[in-house]
């Protein structure tokens, strides 16, 4: 089984503890939720592969190091709350390509259904990061990844801000092999499969629907 990953960087920890605070205005969470996702695109990058190219600077010729894909990555965000993750990822990865994939818990059985797909044609071809703020359930992040899992990607992580560990036993016994970050494991879910004590409902604080 593949480890879960805890990103306890300060600058994310002290982040998403402003994030949590009930007081916390859509603008700041907005705001937050955007600087976390430039930390943590960060963080999870750390291992991509390098090449080596040759360049001119103003002094000298040299070989300088430079990201070996030659496709680009794909940030999947599972909206709505993937939204908030995405603009600050794509800030650090400007040249990223963008999938979507929508799924809403069904209230009473939690399950997640699908109403939007949407990802490139040469999904294939490329390395997918997958990003929700909340793994709860995990029965969304379950799902995503077996969609795109269809698609036969290059390589799969998945990226959230905060887990339950109820979600993280469901995602890594469906996906063992997928690479899970998140930035802090919570307590639990409560009846309603919320996570406790969370920040409330992600999509919500970041579009001030509650
Ligand atoms: N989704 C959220 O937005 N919050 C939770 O606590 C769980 C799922």
């Amino acid at each position: 089984m593949t480890k879960t990953t805890i990103i306890n960087h300060p600058l994310v920890q002290h982040k998403l503890t402003l994030l949590r605070q009930v007081e916390t205005t859509t603008a700041q969470f907005r705001q937050l939720l955007k600087e976390i996702g430039m930390l943590l695109a960060y963080e999870v990058t750390r291992d991509l592969p390098i090449k080596y190219q040759q360049i001119q600077t103003p002094m000298k010729l040299m070989e300088a190091p430079m990201l070996a894909a030659e496709k680009k990555m794909v940030i999947v965000s599972i909206m709505r709350a993937g939204q908030g993750l995405l603009d600050g990822i794509l800030e650090l990865i400007p040249t990223a390509r963008v999938g979507h994939i929508g799924l809403y818990r069904d209230p009473s059985t939690l399950v997640a259904v699908e109403y939007y797909f949407k990802v490139p044609h040469d999904i294939e071809q490329r390395d997918v990061l997958i990003v929700d703020p909340m793994l709860a359930t995990g029965n969304s992040a379950v799902a995503a990844v077996d969609r795109i899992k269809e698609s036969n990607p290059e390589s799969i992580r998945f990226l959230c801000l905060l887990a339950a560990p109820e979600g993280i036993e469901h995602f890594h016994k469906y996906h063992p092999e997928i690479p899970l970050y998140t930035a802090a494991i919570d307590e639990k879910l409560d009846e309603h499969g919320y996570i406790i004590p969370g920040l409330g409902d992600a999509g919500d604080r970041l579009y001030g629907t509650r």
